[in-house]
């Protein structure tokens, strides 16, 4: 079965093409990071009109490399929730008017389903249960995917996501937008001990809290700099590498020991990590080593599969499909609806 799967719920125009939820026909993403990069972060109103700009383009094109028409796709896929809501509302109706039009089933899919399906795409072998950590620039998620459709949520951000935290600090350590990559390149310079911080406590001990870290971090920065400006000198004595190497270590301690425990609570030997911030080096290899202590097996997608695409959202279609989840011309787009 073919699905054509539709993503835009941030900053990506993307289309795919994917055979029975696992392989990978075709997969083509336009993203907009140059321009809202100009603005230090994704400017809603520019996502929106860019999307609606080059989706048909987008589409074409990943239907050309699939070597598909449209008659050839079974379903079309489509993010609908969460995201912004003008550019999900673009990704929305041009999925609408596309099963419309072809008489295609259309299904919708939740954004973070997505990301656990985009292990699917690249483990043939990985099926439910087990457990996902999903981080990405809106998300912070530990969840029990019990069932291919079927999730329940252990643990949330009660605050900033760990790829805003990152992109916050990167931001005030003079880093592009988005600053998550620069992060993890400074911190492979730097040394992870130079600087204390806070391990922010949550009331449920798998919640996550990343925003009094973060602003632990920018007080640092902002401290050496007016003490800077004090002595008359314009180059922060700041450790620029080292406080990359801080900051990044304790993100990584905290998601690493939060889902080492929801492991032992749960019983879950099968891990998987998903999102934008499961492209962090550090992360990567902490997991891998915390996990194979403690028997349990680690998921980690390849980076093309890491930030927003939609292959994944196409892969986790093609289960929602075979689940009987379709939607109808009345299908709307949700800026913040739960898994
Ligand atoms: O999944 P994604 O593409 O979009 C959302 O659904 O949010 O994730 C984007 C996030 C950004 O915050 C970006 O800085 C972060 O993923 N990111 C990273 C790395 N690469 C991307 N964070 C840390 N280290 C990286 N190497
Ligand atoms: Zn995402």
């Amino acid at each position: 079965m073919r699905i054509l799967g539709i993503e835009t719920s941030c900053d990506e125009t993307a289309c795919a093409v994917v055979e029975d939820g696992r392989e990978i026909l075709s997969s083509v993403v336009a993203s907009q990071v140059d321009e809202h990069r100009l603005y230090g972060g994704v400017v809603p109103e520019i996502a929106s009109r860019r999307h609606s700009e080059c989706i048909v383009q987008v589409c074409e094109e990943a239907l050309e490399k699939s070597g598909c028409n449209l008659s050839d796709i079974d379903a079309v896929a489509v993010t609908t929730s969460p995201g912004l809501i003008g550019a999900l509302l673009v990704g929305v109706n041009f999925a609408k008017g596309l099963a419309l039009a072809a008489d295609k089933p259309l299904i919708p899919v939740h954004h973070i389903k997505g990301h656990a399906a985009a292990n699917y795409l690249a483990f043939p072998e990985l099926e439910p249960s087990y457990l996902c950590l999903a981080v990405s620039g809106g998300h912070s998620q530990i969840m029990e995917v019990k069932s291919y459709t079927d999730f329940a949520v252990l643990g949330r951000t009660l605050d900033d996501a760990a790829g805003e935290a990152f992109d916050k600090v990167a931001r005030a350590l003079g880093f592009p937008y988005p600053g998550g990559i620069y992060i993890d390149k400074a911190a492979r310079d730097g040394d992870k001990s130079k600087y204390k911080l806070p391990y922010p406590k949550t009331p449920n001990e798998l919640d996550f809290s990343f925003s009094g870290l973060k602003t632990a971090v920018i007080n640092i920065i902002h401290n050496a700099e007016q003490r800077a400006v004090g002595r008359g000198v314009f180059d922060a004595p700041l450790d620029k590498n080292a406080l990359a190497a801080s900051f990044q270590h304790t993100v990584c301690d905290i998601l690493c020991t939060k889902l080492q425990r929801a492991a032992e609570l749960t019983g879950h030997k099968t891990i998987a990590l998903t999102g934008g911030v499961a492209a962090n080096s550090g992360l990567r290899d902490m997991l891998n080593c915390q996990l194979s202590t403690v028997n349990c097996q680690l998921f980690v997608p390849p980076l093309s599969l890491c930030g927003d695409n939609a292959a994944m959202i196409a892969a986790q279609g093609y289960y929602e499909f075979l689940a009987g989840n379709r939607a109808g011309m009345d299908l709307n787009a949700s800026a913040s609806r739960g898994l």
